[in-house]
């Protein structure tokens, strides 16, 4: 199947309003709220770390960004998608907040913000559309001062092993280098696994991956310092959100009590969060 690029995803009708809606309200009933945590996150952040110039790559319809420059912080954003700017300047305006905040540009190549000018740089949900993330983190990096920040969010690749879906076959598949065992072991296997249910069996919401959108593998929370120490990043911490508190194949029974349950439980700094979230935000700084 042929991939959509996110920005093209991102920038139809639907997206640009959900993305202007999810943060006003927390209603468990219509949508986990993944997003408002990970806002949570990156405000705490913020107030730790006070940077004095704060660009938000990829910043969608700019309600958190709104969010943020309301806290007091000098805020600026952009996004690929045409319409999530249109969208983006009229929520600035119902805010009355200037729409000179927000502009058009790519996050992976950015054009209009200079070489070594802010302090933080904030990717919420985006650099993993990026087609070439380690390049995009790169170029990202190249426009923060020396000890910069780099915050953004990535997906979990270890969630696919609570997931038993699927995504679990996948990376059991991947890590006990099935391909290579003897038959007679391999057929055993294959029957261990095979009730792990296929996502599109059952009649779940179509994630992001199954829409055909491009985007990246998930990360290692395990290995990403080492990762990102590769790009001259200091991982200086790891903080989960979007916690599933049982398999994701019982939310379609009852998804109310399903969100309940794993908002109760939606804390960034629970071990669980290794497995049990399927993302995370890391927070680094620059160090070459
Ligand atoms: C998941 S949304 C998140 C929006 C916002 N950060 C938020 O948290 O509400 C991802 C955003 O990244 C944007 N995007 C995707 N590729 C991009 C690129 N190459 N450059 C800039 N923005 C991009 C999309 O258009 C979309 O608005």
């Amino acid at each position: 199947m042929k991939k959509t690029k996110a920005f093209q995803f991102f920038n139809k009708d639907t997206s640009v309003k959900e993305y202007s809606d999810m943060y006003k309200k927390l209603r468990l009933d219509i949508r986990y709220p993944a997003n408002v945590k990970r806002e949570q996150i990156f405000v705490k952040l913020l107030k730790k770390h006070k940077p004095k110039k704060i660009i938000d790559a990829g910043c969608g319809a700019g309600m958190p960004l709104i969010d943020i420059k309301k806290k007091g912080f000098n805020i600026i954003g952009y996004d690929k998608a045409k319409n999530m700017v249109i969208e983006a300047k009229e929520n600035l305006k119902k805010n009355r907040l200037s729409p000179d905040l927000v502009f058009y540009d790519d996050f992976e190549n950015p054009k209009k913000i200079k070489n070594n000018s802010v302090d933080c740089i904030i990717g919420m949900g985006a650099f993993y559309y990026a087609k070439n993330v380690n390049k995009t983190l790169l170029n990202q990096k190249k426009k923060l001062k020396k000890n910069g920040r780099l915050i953004f969010s990535l997906r979990n690749k270890l969630f696919d092993l609570i997931t038993l879906n699927n995504y679990t076959k996948k990376f059991l598949d991947e890590i006990y280098e099935v391909k290579d065992l003897k038959k007679e072991w391999k057929n055993k296997y294959k029957n261990l696994t095979k009730n792990y249910t296929d996502r599109k069996k059952i009649k779940l919401e179509k994630n992001i991956d199954e829409a055909g959108v491009h985007n990246h593998i998930p990360h290692n929370p395990l290995t990403i310092s080492d990762e990102m120490a590769k790009l001259g990043l200091s991982v200086e911490g790891i903080y989960f959100y979007h916690f599933h508190a049982f398999p994701p194949v019982f939310e379609v029974l009852d998804k109310n009590y399903f969100r309940k349950i794993s908002w109760k439980i939606d804390n960034p700094l629970d071990w669980r969060g290794f497995f049990l979230a399927s993302t995370f935000v890391i927070d680094c700084k620059k160090i070459f």
